[in-house]
């Protein structure tokens, strides 16, 4: 019988196995983070509320429908993170990592998120997120890099259907005259109500709609990609030229706009095709204003957000359609211990130590469990060996070392069993 509580709906959840791999997840981007030479962050998960208002914008779903606001016991208005570029600027400027010479500033964190969406498969109200942002620099060759390393990710989980959806947004100086020209042809449209509100609030949401009727009706809309200034389309050029370098390849998407208020130039989503609705695995950009609007000094800055929870859903979705993604959690035991009798328990408790400090991922049966039991125990904990300990293998100085997939038995002698575990492991 479960307890009188469950989690708060749209909570997602992780208990093992899927949460190891989960954890795998993480840890490979850990990695390439670190190859990439981008520190770790450990951030605050609540903020003030104003942050998000000016960062990531009034006008958007996020700041204006979703978010988890409280008031805290000194009357002040906090914040569950609805995502982490605000959060992680703000702790930047704060701690004056960008004082300390060498831009751009460049970190990752990962955690959970707060939006507080209509639940589904793929659409939660605490959801997981891998963000990584380089912050301080212009230069085309940061989008590539941060793209990349998103990319390499991907790959490096064995994901083959991931799709670079890839636009420019233009920026402060070239955007205001084509969200001009936007609206006056979205004025033109039969369109709803609400659309008809978004069109003077967020234009460039409107492009977003996913309704096939307004679809047709936005077929001749204006694109952002014929009117950038040079500048942004010189920043465009450059950064699809440094993606074709690193054989990355990427879909030009001119109708893509983010949820988000601070983009501006490069805007991407990582989209999967078998994940339906909520397609869209991890997105990000170029905030090149977004310094000054939380009232820091200029800085541009680049960078993503990947949904850790969609990104385990398309790894299993390739997984069923026999595609390849092979990866898998390392294993949390390769070996299983077995003891008949008091002494021999003690003495197995001490090699399962001692194999763990070798390196071997080890347990054993606990309780005083008899022979059945325990090999049962054995077999359900996914070893490959277990090693069996009775009075008779004391007395001979050695222990049985059982293959459980073959079914092999063998006695080896207790001085070797550690190395003898690590060489037919390591095979
Ligand atoms: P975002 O597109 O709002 O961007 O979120 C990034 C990713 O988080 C999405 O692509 C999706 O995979 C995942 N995600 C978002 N909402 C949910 C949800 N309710 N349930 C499950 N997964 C979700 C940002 O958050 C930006 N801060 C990214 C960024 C970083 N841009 C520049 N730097």
């Amino acid at each position: 019988m479960s307890s009188s509580f469950q989690a708060p709906k749209g909570v997602s959840e992780y208990v093992p196995p899927r949460a190891d791999l989960l954890q795998a997840v993480r840890q490979r981007f850990a990695e390439q983070a670190r190859l990439a030479g981008y520190g770790y962050l450990e951030l605050a998960v609540f903020e003030d509320t104003n942050l998000f208002r000016r960062g990531v914008g009034e006008s958007t779903d996020v700041v204006s429908k979703e978010m988890y606001t409280f008031t805290d016991r000194g009357g002040r208005s906090l914040t569950l993170r609805p995502e982490f570029t605000a959060g992680v600027l703000r702790a930047v400027l704060e701690h004056g990592l960008h004082k300390r010479g060498g831009l751009p500033v460049k970190v990752w964190t990962t955690g959970p998120a707060f939006r507080a969406e209509r639940p589904q498969q793929g659409r939660y109200r605490q959801f997981y997120q891998l963000d990584l942002e380089a912050i301080g620099s212009e230069d085309p060759q940061v989008d590539a890099e941060t793209i990349a390393i998103a990319w390499n990710w991907y790959r490096s989980l064995g994901l083959t259907r991931v799709r670079l959806l890839l636009n420019s947004l233009g920026c402060r100086e070239c955007r205001p005259a084509y969200r001009a020209r936007l609206q006056e042809f979205l004025r033109g449209l039969d369109l709803d109500e609400a659309t008809r509100t978004r069109v003077e609030i967020n234009p460039l949401r409107v492009l977003d709609d996913k309704r096939p009727e307004v679809r047709a009706l936005l077929a001749e809309a204006p694109l952002v990609a014929d009117h950038l200034c040079a500048a942004c389309k010189t920043h465009h050029d450059r950064v699809r030229g440094l993606l074709s370098d690193l054989g990355i390849p990427w879909e030009d998407t001119p109708t893509l706009v983010r949820g988000l208020d601070y983009y501006t130039r490069t805007t991407y989503e990582f989209d999967h095709p078998l994940l339906g609705a909520q397609s869209g695995i991890g997105g990000g950009g170029r905030y090149d204003g977004l310094s000054e609007d939380i009232g820091g000094p200029p800085l541009p800055g680049i960078g993503f957000g990947l949904g850790l929870d969609r990104t385990l859903l398309a790894l299993e979705a390739e997984q069923e359609e026999g595609e390849g993604a092979a990866f898998t959690a390392p294993p949390r035991c390769q070996v299983f211990g077995v003891a008949l009798g008091e002494e021999a328990e003690r003495r197995l408790f001490g090699l399962v130590a001692e194999l763990r400090a070798a390196g071997v991922a080890a347990d054993m049966a606990y309780g005083g469990k008899k022979l059945k039991g325990a090999m049962k125990d054995a077999d359900r904990s996914g070893a490959r060996y277990a090693v069996i300990l009775g009075e008779r293998d004391i007395a001979a100085g050695s222990v049985q070392l059982k293959d459980l997939a073959g079914g092999d038995q063998t006695a080896v002698p207790l001085t070797e069993i550690v190395t003898t575990l690590r060489e037919r492991l390591a095979r």
